[in-house]
């Protein structure tokens, strides 16, 4: 089993904090994301900074696209993305036409991850594995967290279950370092955090922690 990856989101809502946090973390994590609440904010733009600030890494267009997934993949591929999501009520139609966007200008680098919020099946799930596309984000949201839901083990069921299928599964929505544990034992491919590193009074070291909860669970 692989060792999971550590993604950084930078959910900010200005410009400016979201450079200043990846220049700090930039370097500790693995995957960079142009989280969704600062794109809406300032556009694909924060791609093109991450970019060029970041040449080698893999930076993630948090899109939750729903339409237009042909354009939407391409202007943000041409930016620097390699990666970018779909909500999961988006069409089969417009997954497919994102991933071959995606494809055109990145390569084999191009991916799209199918963000799991809300309802969805999995004879869903098995349509994009169909469409061509094995990453998927299993997602706690905001919302859910502050309205009192917490992790545990209906979500590592999905989880499971989604991996046993073919998908490589991104785990996402307020991680600490303490909720790690839980997926002891399961093959996760990255572990996304916004706020639990961003708004660290350090946020490099609050990566590195993260990294090292990692490095100790899954060895
Ligand atoms: C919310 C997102 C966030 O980027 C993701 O949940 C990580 O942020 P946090 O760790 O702060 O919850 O996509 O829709
Ligand atoms: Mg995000």
């Amino acid at each position: 089993m692989a060792r999971p990856l550590l993604q950084v989101a930078l959910d900010h809502s200005d410009l400016k904090g979201a450079i200043k946090a990846a220049v700090s973390v930039g370097d500790v994590v693995d995957v960079i994301e142009a989280g969704t609440v600062c794109l809406l904010q300032v556009g694909s733009e924060l791609v093109e900074v991450l970019r060029n600030l970041f040449p080698e890494k893999t930076i993630v267009a948090d899109t939750k696209c729903a339409d237009a997934g042909g354009t939407v993949a391409k202007n943000n591929a041409e930016k620097g993305a390699d990666w970018m999501t779909c909500i999961c009520c988006a069409t089969i139609p417009t997954m497919k036409a994102a991933l071959k966007a995606i494809k055109e200008v990145r390569g084999d680098k191009g991916e799209i991850q199918v963000e799991l919020y809300g309802d969805w099946t999995y004879e869903q799930a098995q349509q994009w594995l169909d469409a061509g596309i094995s990453q998927a984000i299993y997602h706690q949201s905001r919302d859910a967290l502050l309205a009192g839901e917490t992790w545990g083990e209906k979500d590592l069921n999905k989880v499971k279950k989604l991996i046993e299928m073919g998908f490589r599964v991104s785990v996402t929505g307020g991680l600490s370092t303490d909720t790690l544990k839980l997926f002891k034992g399961v093959d996760v491919f990255t572990f996304i955090a916004g706020r639990g590193i961003t708004e660290a009074k350090d946020p490099a070291a609050a990566a590195q922690a993260f990294k090292d909860e990692i490095a100790r669970i899954w060895g």
